[in-house]
């Protein structure tokens, strides 16, 4: 019996973030300069809390940030979730959210060690778009050249995240289309959601799923395809079949009826929303010296609370207790 939440949803999916550092400053996520961090635990530590949520039926461990690829111990660390082994006896499917810019030299470790895809943060194809919008020079080269380093050992399907903003980036959405058919990556653009540090976010701001669909249309027509029910992105087919785009529409579309996730910070608490205003901290119950079993009662109790689905755009919201960087998306 999974994981399950009062609304009955079942919880497969856990994200950690390994460390809240990142070497990208991207405008919809960071301010210009550095902000406070929070602790990291061991990578040890991380593995449990990891292993004790596999033994209540996560399927799907995703390593977020900051930045994970900045974070040592990261490769060993996929090892040892590689050789973990679900409640179905199934392998762990294994994914990172990273900002490309050190995958060409990681990818190959990284799938040697037993990873099974990566999803790249990239928010524009024109190079100098993609400066101001990481605020970081000449980055976009780096990270193409994760992407296809990605590619060669099978870390695939390769997905390609990209935040739209109006007026900064939204003249890049055909060109992305482009770009998913020639390089043989997914791309999902991803509304804009409230999550900054720099408090920048309005309804204005963001382009929805509708418009994208219409924008890509001129390029050419697209049709939807199925995707499961706990997916963030819906999915669309070029006509001609060749190259795939995804579109996560949190604030057009909330997606929070069929949520699947749970999410570890860095410093070892626990947020059962994006959203969450409230977070729940594990690592105090792990340093109380909690057995494996009373962490998983800990985190049944917790999980239980899921809140039912978050509130952006509506009077009287309230903003989540971390920003973006510090959740890892
Ligand atoms: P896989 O299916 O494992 O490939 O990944 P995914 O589809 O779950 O996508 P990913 O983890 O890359 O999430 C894509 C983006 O969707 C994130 O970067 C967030 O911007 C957004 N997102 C992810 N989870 C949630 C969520 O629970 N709520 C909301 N509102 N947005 C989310
Ligand atoms: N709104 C939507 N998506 C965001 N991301 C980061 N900040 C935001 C935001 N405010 C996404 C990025 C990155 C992932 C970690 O989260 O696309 O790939």
């Amino acid at each position: 019996m999974p994981l399950t939440d009062k609304f009955g949803r079942s919880i497969r999916d856990l994200r950690i973030s390994i460390t809240d550092r990142c070497n990208y400053k991207c405008v919809y996520c960071r301010s210009g300069s550095d902000g406070p961090q929070f602790p990291e635990m061991a990578i040890d530590e991380y593995l449990r809390i990891a292993r004790v949520f596999v033994g209540l039926g996560i399927t799907k461990v995703r390593l977020t940030g900051g930045e994970p690829l900045l974070r040592n111990g990261l490769v060993e660390m996929v090892s040892e979730l590689a050789r973990m082994r679900t409640v179905e006896s199934g392998a762990l499917d294994i994914a990172i959210t990273t900002n490309g810019h050190l995958l060409e030299d990681m990818a190959q470790p990284l799938a040697d060690a037993g990873l099974s895809r990566v999803t790249v943060s990239m928010d524009a194809v024109d190079p100098g778009r993609f400066a101001r919008i990481t605020r970081v020079p000449n980055g976009f080269e780096q990270v193409l050249a994760g992407v296809r380093a990605a590619q060669r050992p099978g870390l695939n399907p390769v997905k390609i995240n990209c935040v739209l903003l109006r007026g900064l980036n939204d003249d890049q959405i055909t060109a992305f289309g482009r770009f998913a058919r020639d390089e043989g990556v997914i791309v999902r653009f991803i509304e804009f959601m409230p999550l900054e540090e720099d408090r920048v976010w309005s309804p204005e701001i963001v382009v929805t799923l509708h418009e994208i669909l219409q924008r890509m249309a001129e390029f050419m027509p697209l049709r939807e395809v199925q995707h499961a029910h706990s997916e963030t992105a819906r999915r669309y087919l070029f006509e001609d079949g060749v190259g795939e785009i995804g579109i996560v529409a949190p604030v057009s579309h909330p997606f929070c009826g069929h949520c699947s996730r749970v999410r570890v910070t860095s410093d070892g608490k626990i947020r059962t929303c994006l959203f969450s205003v409230r977070e729940h901290d594990l690592a105090a119950v792990m340093e109380s010296g909690a057995s494996d079993d009373e962490l998983a009662d800990f985190i049944c109790r917790v999980i239980d609370h899921k809140e039912a689905r978050h509130h952006i755009g509506e009077p009287g919201f309230v903003p989540a207790s971390r920003t973006m960087v510090h959740i890892g998306g």
